[in-house]
């Protein structure tokens, strides 16, 4: 029988008046402004939620990525990626993130087309990354000439027209890699490689990276495999820290350059896509199998994080690092094993029969494995968030396009509990202590 509507409600007793509050129940959710309505002064500003990460709050509806953090569920349009990771490709994936379905043949090429022709970058742009140091951090490179990219385009700020839309979500997805490996060149002291469109996504990106005199650069099919699978699972993950943040940014209504730029700076941190970094340095760290008791020691007293490890929605394996640590092994045939594994498979081993991870159900998560996966390849280090990046921008990309198309869209404005003082009178400078 259907439930009736006074079912759909949850009954509030404010203790503090003895006022009782029904709120309607959706999507298993209260809105937040309903709590307004509970006062105990009648010119009371009413009760707010207070959730300082977020944590339990959900800011937008969605139908681009869902996760079952306790089952290990990871889905990209209703497709689970285990599946998507073995069946499909990552241009394939990125329409149908921001499509909500797979192309046919005919607009798989069609898209494919507007990507792969979009991979040259303005000549000026290589001025910025001359301009930077040589040790300058990938990341920073990135950020700064996505953001630059905003003023080669000016009319991408018409973003509610459709197609102006979609030529930037074009050329978005496809210079992330260019302008990758043009600050990947300008930090080893190479020439820049331009792009080649005869080859895959995946197959150019490690052309403008690696090729050297040849003409013709040919990339070697299972890493180029291995890039394209990887990019497929860093493609989305819901509103995880920078897709909020390029929502946020985004509710202003900029252009998708600058808004995606701010997504970076967020995935720039070591707790969010820094973390793979953060992995290899950390490996290094521990140097040897005999010293990760010693590590796990330190990290369980606080004194810092298994990089890696640990996740704010996966209460169990993170389902992207199963299939990393599967690609691993396909990488390791070509490239020979990379000597970190063993310690990263026995701090797994270590730190998934020991208590403390146990209980904080902490698990290894989609940063643990990629990054030795990178660094076999001959990637350094300092390129694993922007490999991240590249992953990352359709999935950027369909959040925000999907916010401009939600009718409940408003700019992004949280309240506070302020806890400051008011009023206080000005003492000037002579006669302060
Ligand atoms: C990504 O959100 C996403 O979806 C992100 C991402 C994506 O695809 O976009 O999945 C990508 O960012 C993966 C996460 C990469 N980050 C790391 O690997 C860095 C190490 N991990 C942690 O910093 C941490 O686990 C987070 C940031 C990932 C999650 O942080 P939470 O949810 O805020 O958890 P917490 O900091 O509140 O920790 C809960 C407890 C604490 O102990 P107690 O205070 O209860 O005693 O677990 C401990 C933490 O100290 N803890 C860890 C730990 N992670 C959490 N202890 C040791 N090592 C860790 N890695």
């Amino acid at each position: 029988m259907a439930k009736s509507k006074a079912n759909n409600t949850l009954s509030i007793t404010d203790n503090r008046t003895g006022k009782q509050y029904d709120l309607p129940i959706e999507n298993d959710t209260i809105k937040a402004m309903d709590l307004r309505q509970i006062k105990v002064k009648k010119d009371d500003f009413g009760m707010m939620s207070y959730d300082p990460a977020y944590s339990n709050t959900a800011s937008c509806t969605s139908r681009v990525t869902f996760i079952d953090g306790d089952k290990g569920e990871l889905m990209y349009r209703g497709y689970p990626i285990d599946v998507l990771a073995k069946k499909s490709n990552f241009l394939e994936v990125s329409y149908l993130l921001l499509n909500g379905k797979l192309p046919n043949k005919k607009e798989f090429n069609t898209f494919e087309g507007n990507i792969m022709n979009h991979t040259m970058i303005h000549e000026n742009i290589k001025k910025f990354i001359d301009g930077f140091r040589y040790d300058a951090h990938p990341m920073g490179m990135l950020m700064s000439t996505v953001a630059a990219l905003s003023t080669f385009y000016p009319e991408s700020k018409d973003i509610f027209d459709e197609e102006t839309r979609k030529i930037q979500i074009h050329r978005l997805i496809a210079k992330m890699p260019t302008l990758a490996a043009f600050a990947y060149r300008h930090s080893m002291g190479m020439p820049y490689a331009y792009p080649d469109n005869d080859l895959s996504y995946a197959g150019n990106f490690l052309n403008m990276l690696y090729k050297m005199t040849e003409l013709k650069y040919k990339p070697d099919p299972i890493m180029e495999k291995a890039i394209d699978v990887l990019l497929i699972l860093h493609a989305d993950h819901e509103q995880n820290c920078s897709a909020s943040a390029m929502r946020n940014v985004g509710s202003s209504h900029p252009d998708p350059y600058s808004a995606t730029a701010a997504s970076i700076a967020a995935l720039y941190g070591p707790l969010h896509g820094g973390a793979n970094e953060g992995v290899l340095q950390m490996l290094a760290e521990i140097g040897h199998k005999d010293n990760i008791p010693k590590a796990i020691k330190a990290a369980k007293n606080g004194e810092f994080r298994l990089m890696g490890f640990g996740h704010r929605v996966y209460k169990s394996y993170d389902p992207r690092a199963t299939i990393i640590k599967d690609i691993a092994h396909d990488v390791f045939q070509v490239t020979g094993k990379n000597p970190y594994l063993d310690i990263a498979l026995e701090l797994e081993r270590i730190a998934l029969e020991d208590e403390y991870f146990v209980k904080r159900k902490l698990y290894p998560n989609v940063d643990f494995y990629s990054g030795l996966i990178y660094q076999s390849m001959g990637i350094p280090t300092e390129m694993f968030t922007v490999l991240f990046a590249i992953g990352r921008t359709p999935g950027w990309l369909a959040q925000w396009k999907e916010l401009l198309l939600d009718p409940e869209r408003r700019i992004a404005r949280p309240r506070q509990v302020y806890l400051g003082d008011k009023n206080l009178k000005y003492v000037p400078m002579s006669k302060r202590k």
